[in-house]
């Protein structure tokens, strides 16, 4: 089965950034870009870094710690040292609130 979490309002992603948020007793990052949203889990694949902290361009989030890149859409890695792909989520914005959809 899969659920919806409530998370944070889509104001409170800054545009092209990202922001975190718990769904479902897991971190999950939330990125705005161009005004369409995307979430993916917060932990990098690689090692013990938060995605939140770290820099989104375009659709690629870059680690904090070791530069890998993430494409936010899919959760595909797209730079090294990531080669794992993070999981990445459904969202959807009722009321302005972003939603997540996590099975
Ligand atoms: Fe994210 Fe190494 S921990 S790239």
């Amino acid at each position: 089965t899969t659920t919806w979490f409530k998370t944070i309002p889509a104001a409170a992603v800054e545009q092209d950034g990202v922001a975190r948020a718990q769904a479902g007793g897991q971190r999950v990052a939330l990125y705005a870009v161009e005004g369409e949203y995307f979430a993916t889990s917060d932990v990098c694949t690689h090692g013990q870094a938060f995605l939140s902290d770290g820099y989104l361009d375009g659709h690629l989030i870059e680690c904090p710690l070791h530069q890998g890149l993430f494409d936010v859409r899919t959760g595909a890695a797209a730079g090294a040292p990531c080669t794992v792909p993070v999981r990445s989520f459904p969202v959807k914005i009722e009321d302005g609130v972003l939603y997540v959809q996590i099975e």
